[in-house]
This record gives structure tokens, C-alpha cells and sequence, in this order.
């Protein structure tokens, strides 16, 4: 069993429902492949997480899932928001604009949700398995997204004017991806929280309203918890962490 990526075998479909679902009904006979890209140029039935759809046209974003073993149960609370990173570090070198991550794993630029990250695991006897599966909006233009989502939703073409090729983008994508799991994989994890940190930075201090568990609170964003839960404060000076929720 190869333990962590030092790189990623790759499998590109014409077509699927959704490449987190084609992973894992497929995982007997693809797990001999991790760690392994699977990616699309459609996917008929995107998913994002809270059960939401994934808007997926053919050949105009990135869609894919990333399946490999964690060596570790430790580096679990931390992996979504190392796969945010790696996706911002990849889409601001290639792009050179500015990307910030929004807790735990959205990616925004101009305040507008330009990728998204569902992250899933399954326990199976000694193993950890990990299906990150990441939606990049590439060459979107307003019209190609539903209306109620067009005032929050970009794509790189919208922000940079310019189209960008799938091809590379997916390249680049698995090797970030491949550089911040290493560093999870080392337990690198002062780098990682100081990392997400830094491009949470536009919210730190913020009052902001947070879903959790069918509720609403508002809170102030605090800081990013050394374990990668979201320290929020309270009415009446309570700190809390949260370990799953939204931000609005
Ligand atoms: C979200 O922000 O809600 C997460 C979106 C994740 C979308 C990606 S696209 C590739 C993979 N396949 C899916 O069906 N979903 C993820």
C-alpha cells in the first residue's frame, strides 16, 4: 500500500454523475491506483457539501476527486483545510490574483465562490481513505450559472477576463495537492493553520453569521484552532470551536 502521494495516477472520463460517487462505487477495483486523480469534463450530477448541487457544464471548470490513504488519523481534522490551501496556492500562482479561503474549505475571489471542496472518508479495517473532491469554476460566464446563484458565484474567467486551459489547471491542481498533503503527511501542521490563517485573513475580527446544525449564530471569527476548528466568539465573552458549519 503506497501510504501518501509523492504524485497521482490519473484517470479522465468523458462523462459521470459526479467523480466522488464514480470513486467510490468503483473503490475495489481503484484503489490498487491511489493515489489516484479522477477527474471529468461533465459531471450530470455534481455534489456539494450540505447536500447542495455542484453545477458541473462540460469542459468549463475543474472537476475532480483526489483518492489516497492517510497515514495518520491525526492529520484528519486538518485535511479540508489543507486542500483549501493547496487549491488557493494553485489558483494564485497560476493566475497571479488573489484568493482567500473562507472556513473551512470555500475559495473566493472578489467575495464571489470561485471553488469548492467536499471532503469524504472511509474507515476500512487499518485504512483511512480519503475522497477530496474539489469543483474549480474555470471558464464560467454569468449565464452558465442558475440565476439565484449569479451574484455569489465566479469563475477565473470572469475574474481575470481571460479563459484558462482545463488541462493545465488539473495538472497544477494535483501537484499542489501533492505538495500540502506532504506536508500533512510530515505533520506539518503549525505551517498548515499558519497558512489558512493568513488567507483567512479578511474575516479574522469579523462578526459573521454561522450555521451549525440547523441554527443560526452570529459570532465574532476569531482565529482558525491549532486542531483546524473555527473559534468563534459569543455573546457574553463564550468562545467556542466549531468543527463543521457555514459562514454566510
Ligand atoms: C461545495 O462547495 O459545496 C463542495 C463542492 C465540491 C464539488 C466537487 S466537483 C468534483 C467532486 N464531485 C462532486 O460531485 N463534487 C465534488
Amino acid at each position: 500500500m503506497t501510504t501518501f502521494p509523492d504524485y497521482f495516477n490519473k484517470i479522465h472520463l468523458a462523462v459521470c454523475d459526479s467523480t466522488s460517487d464514480y470513486l467510490k462505487q468503483n473503490i475495489a477495483r481503484l484503489e490498487a491506483d491511489f493515489p489516484l486523480m479522477v477527474s471529468s469534463a461533465v459531471q450530470i450530477a455534481g455534489r456539494g457539501r450540505e447536500n447542495r448541487g455542484w453545477i458541473s457544464p462540460e469542459n468549463l471548470g475543474i472537476y475532480a476527486t483526489f483518492g489516497f490513504y492517510l497515514p495518520d488519523s491525526r492529520g484528519l481534522s486538518l485535511l479540508s483545510i489543507t486542500a483549501g490551501i493547496a487549491v488557493i496556492s494553485m489558483l494564485q500562482s497560476w493566475t497571479g490574483k488573489v484568493f482567500a479561503l473562507k472556513w473551512p474549505n470555500d475559495i473566493l475571489a472578489d467575495e464571489k465562490k470561485v471553488a469548492g471542496i467536499l471532503c469524504e472518508t472511509i474507515i476500512k479495517a487499518d485504512k483511512i481513505i480519503c475522497l477530496v473532491g474539489i469543483g474549480v469554476n474555470i471558464n464560467h460566464d454569468t449565464c452558465d450559472f442558475p440565476t439565484v446563484l449569479r451574484s455569489r458565484a465566479g469563475s477565473l474567467k470572469l475574474l481575470t477576463g481571460v479563459e484558462w486551459p482545463l488541462h493545465c489547471g488539473r495538472e497544477r491542481l494535483a501537484a499542489s495537492m501533492t505538495s500540502w498533503l506532504k506536508k500533512l503527511a510530515k505533520g506539518r501542521r503549525a505551517d498548515i493553520i499558519g497558512r489558512a490563517r493568513y488567507l483567512s485573513r479578511s474575516f479574522l475580527g469579523q462578526t459573521i453569521s454561522f450555521h451549525h446544525q440547523g441554527e443560526t449564530v452570529q459570532g465574532i471569527f476569531l482565529d482558525i484552532a491549532p486542531d483546524g476548528g473555527l473559534l468563534l466568539g459569543l455573546p457574553g465573552s463564550e468562545k467556542k470551536i466549531f468543527y463543521s458549519g457555514e459562514l454566510d
